[in-house]
């Protein structure tokens, strides 16, 4: 059972308030038909104080259970918030490491959708019309006549609503995509705002954004034109159809003598009120269909991802010993093999260089390395684990992991270094001085306490790339896995960077790292040569090094 279950648990508290609520909504009613057909045929002033009295007691208990409806609907807003939302961001960031799925970048903004529907007007409307066969009932004693009026009248209703959503939905949809379309456009004009203004392609970039702007207006107009067109429709035909509840009273008095006028009042107030529901929920489809298929969508992705971690005994820390059994990765949505059964394996605190020419798959062997994507076959295990048994929280604190494409946040140095955490300084110094960016860092306008701006815009990318190594050194990692850690650093960070692995070798971590640079690999005991995909060469780094030397003087030697 998911936590959207918890949605449900909230649901029927409001459900029962605003049914009891709209049942006490029609004593005022009741009154005034006693008024009208008893007090003021019998003249009793006792009846009269009566009546008065059990109304007032009833509007009483209707007031108070508003208030309490009220309370119940906002604990509801935040709960909903405070319980489910933290889980769907979780599940949201897991998600999008997936090479398979997209990325559902809305749930949050379902959630909202769904939560607004169950707390706000919305949910209590089509509470109300549930309510309609009661009302229908109460008019059928007063007289047929009504019931089929009103039917009739329920019926038309309907029709506009479905020839509403035939037009408008469609045409709605077409417009609001077009409408993604182009401030997606927009979006990247902005991210890529330096290349257009240096290489001066604004003015390709505003026809494209007109035409696209066009078709969105267009399309907006046609959808607003139809929906115009049905909500006036639909006002004409709501206040004709409320008329017509006296009209039909006033019609059987005439008729039928028994009816009073009392009855016939009644008859118009039911009207209206089995209306109000009714026209609600033609206007506010949209809001109706909207959170229903919000909902299902939240659902479908509560349980396409596996819910509840594996339990597994509480695993002592790694002490970094590594093997690969065998694992192979691919994404099964386009058939594609990236690595075809690797198998290598590193004991406690050995570093191995990963070299081998551009997409032969480097980088998604460190992805898989750090439990970010999971092998289609084979195991990786951590001294003896499978890592995929290890809850990622728990996983993540033993690792280090530079991507070849470092993010930050913004933030300060320090908060970047303690992966969002409380920063704690004694170990913030030693990540940063073992990454040599101490001195760097003092020498900014605040120290550790500078704001770096959304993903880091104040620093250059050398400086960037140093905080995403002392990140992946913060804490105590047992595996270090590097992407091209000197992809771009000057003379004094690739110093800093051979120094930081002598030092880091020496502590005993287990190393990965991913390079084009021989002078990385001085510090390296194992290498492993990746060639599309499969490992070309594995094992001590003299020995591989020595083989591929063989491999090419034969080489040489077969085209002379
Ligand atoms: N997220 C992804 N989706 C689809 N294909 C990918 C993805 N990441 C990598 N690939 C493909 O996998 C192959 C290996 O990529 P990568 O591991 O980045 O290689 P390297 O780091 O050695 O340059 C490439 O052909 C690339 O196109
Ligand atoms: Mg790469």
């Amino acid at each position: 059972m998911n936590k959207l279950f918890f949605i449900r648990h909230y649901f029927l508290p409001t459900a029962f308030f605003s049914l009891v609520i709209n049942l006490l909504q029609i004593a005022p009613m009741f009154y005034m038909m006693q008024l009208y057909s008893r007090v003021i045929v019998t003249r009793s002033e006792e009846a009269f104080w009566l009546l008065s009295i059990l109304l007032l007691v009833a509007l009483l208990v209707m007031g108070a259970l508003e208030i309490v409806k009220a309370r119940i609907l906002v604990s509801a807003n935040n709960a909903i918030d405070a319980i489910i939302a933290p889980d769907l961001l979780k599940k949201m960031v897991e998600g999008a490491t997936s090479p398979e799925q997209n990325p559902y970048h809305y749930a949050l903004k379902d959630l909202h959708t769904v939560r607004t529907f169950l707390t706000g007007h919305g949910i209590i409307q089509v509470m109300e019309a549930l309510w309609l066969p009661f009302y229908l009932l109460i008019m059928y004693l007063m007289h047929p006549l009504m019931v089929f009026v009103l039917a009739i009248g329920i019926l038309l209703m309907g029709c506009v609503t479905v020839v509403n959503e035939y037009l408008t939905s469609p045409a709605l949809a077409e417009a609001n995509t077009a409408s993604r379309n182009t401030s997606r456009f927009v979006d990247s004009a902005m991210q890529n705002a330096e290349v257009v203004n240096a290489m001066g392609m604004l003015p390709s970039l505003t026809r494209r954004w007109a035409s696209l702007n066009d078709r969105v207006m267009a399309l907006q107009t046609r959808a607003s034109n139809r929906a115009g067109t049905i909500s006036g429709s639909t006002k004409f035909l709501r206040i004709l159809i409320g008329a017509m509840g006296s009209g039909v009273g006033t019609y059987i008095v005439l008729k039928n003598q028994t009816f009073s006028p009392g009855l016939m009042m009644a008859g118009g107030i039911m009207f209206a009120k089995a209306l109000g529901p009714i026209e609600y929920i033609i206007t506010g489809w949209k809001n109706i269909t909207d959170a229903r298929s919000a909902y299902f969508r939240l659902d479908k992705f509560f349980k396409q991802i596996n819910d509840n971690p594996p339990v597994i005994m509480e695993l002592p820390p790694p002490t970094g010993q590594i093997s690969l059994e065998h694992v192979t990765f691919g994404i099964r949505s386009n058939n594609r093999i990236i690595l075809k059964d690797i198998s290598f394996s590193l004991a406690a605190g050995e570093a191995l260089g990963v070299v081998g020419p551009s997409a032969s798959g480097k980088s998604s062997l460190a992805r898989l390395l750090v439990g970010v994507w999971k092998p289609l076959q084979g195991v990786i295990r951590m001294d003896g684990a499978d890592i995929s048994n290890w809850p990622s929280e728990k996983l993540g604190g033993y690792i280090g992991y530079l991507p070849q494409d470092i993010e930050l946040f913004a933030g300060t140095i320090a908060e970047n270094i303690a992966r969002l955490d409380e920063p704690d300084s004694e170990q913030v110094l030693a990540a940063a001085k073992l990454a040599g960016l101490n001195e760097i860092i003092l020498q900014m306008p605040n120290g550790y306490d500078t704001q770096i701006g959304e993903g880091g815009a104040v620093l250059s990318g050398g400086q960037r790339q140093r905080i995403g190594f002392a990140r992946a050194l913060y804490g105590s990692p047992r595996i270090l896995v590097l992407d091209e850690p000197n992809a771009s650093l000057d003379t004094a960070g690739e110093t800093a960077l051979v120094n930081a692995l002598q030092q880091i070798k020496a502590a005993g971590i287990t190393t990965i790292l991913i390079t084009h640079n021989p002078n990385y690999l001085s510090n390296v005991t194992k290498l492993l040569i990746l060639q599309n995909g499969t490992v070309a060469a594995f094992g001590a780094k003299d020995w591989v090094l020595a083989q591929a030397q063989q491999a090419k003087n034969q080489q040489a030697q077969v085209s002379t």
